[in-house]
């Protein structure tokens, strides 16, 4: 795998670094309702979250935390409560907002490479503009020899790496990444975590970005989000203050191992995790 080569767009500079909150999440709650009866996913869940910031959301299973996201990316809605995006109220899909769905959903017919351009005509935008764009992020996720492949014919880990260059193509503001790397094994998950690092300190997009995994989660995050089970519930929100960018070795450091011993804290407290004999 080639080392994150991937230019910044010209009209977004670190100098630019912004600083306001980008994303407000205020008393969402979320209840399905079906025939079968009501469940409730989310109850007042509120975070703000500041323009550039990484922040990682680990929970156990079912408690809301795709839901979460789905009212974020404005694909669901929230029952009561609020979603905002720089000042206005999310009800839609907001323009320059990547997605990395939990499971990855490339379309079968078309190549690797036309996958991660689907933005270009979802935008109107010329193609031609954006071919060498995605052949760098195809390169930097180790899968250049694959553009002219089909979803069909990749492993589940290559498929998660396409929708990862496919939702970051264009740099978005707002980066939204449910799960990506569950289906990798655990030295690609190392090395994708490096580059994730290095292109969200390029790109600056403000991130959402859930996993099960808590030593990914800190390693990655300025700030991660622990959640209760279901109903989900934020249950406490710790700072990540090790300073960026980190290399693999800080996961055997003081501070990373406090912020870990934290985490596992409040899921024993939650009674979600076993305390340690
Ligand atoms: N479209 C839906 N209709 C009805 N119930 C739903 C729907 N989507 C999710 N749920 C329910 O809402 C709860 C939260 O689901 P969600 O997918 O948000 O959890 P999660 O935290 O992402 O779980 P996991 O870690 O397993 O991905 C679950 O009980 C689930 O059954
Ligand atoms: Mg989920």
């Amino acid at each position: 795998m080639t080392a994150a080569v991937v230019e910044m767009r010209p009209e977004r500079r670190l100098s630019e670094k912004p600083t306001s909150d980008h994303l407000v999440i205020d008393g969402v709650c979320k209840t399905y309702r079906s025939q079968r009866g009501s469940l409730e996913a989310l109850r007042d869940i509120s975070l703000r979250v500041r323009a550039g910031a990484f922040v990682s959301i680990v929970g156990p299973s079912g408690c809301g935390k795709t839901t979460l996201l789905r009212c974020v990316a404005g694909l669901d809605h929230p029952t009561a409560g609020e979603i905002s995006l720089k000042g206005s109220a999310v009800s839609g899909p907001p323009d320059n907002m990547g997605m990395v769905f939990q499971r990855d959903v490339l379309l079968d017919w078309r190549t690797v490479l036309d996958n991660v351009l689907l933005l270009t005509e979802f935008r109107g935008l010329p193609r031609r503009d954006w071919i060498d764009r995605a052949r760098r992020l195809l390169a930097v996720f180790g899968l250049a020899s694959f553009e002219d492949r089909y979803p069909w014919e990749l492993s589940g880990g290559m498929r998660q790496r396409v929708s990862i260059c496919r939702a970051i193509l264009d740099e978005p503001e707002l980066l939204l990444m449910d799960e990506p790397f569950a289906a990798l094994d655990a030295f690609t998950r190392d090395e994708l975590n490096l580059e994730l690092q290095t292109l969200s300190q390029r790109t600056q997009s403000t991130t959402l970005f859930i996993t099960h995994n808590i030593g990914e989660a800190i390693f990655l995050a300025d700030q991660v989000v622990v959640m209760d089970r279901r109903p989900g519930r934020i249950a406490t929100v710790l700072d990540v203050d090790i300073p960026k960018p980190r290399a693999l070795s800080v996961r055997e450091g003081r501070a990373f191992a406090e912020i870990g011993r934290q985490v596992r804290q409040t899921f024993e407290d939650l009674g979600i995790l076993r305390a340690s004999p």
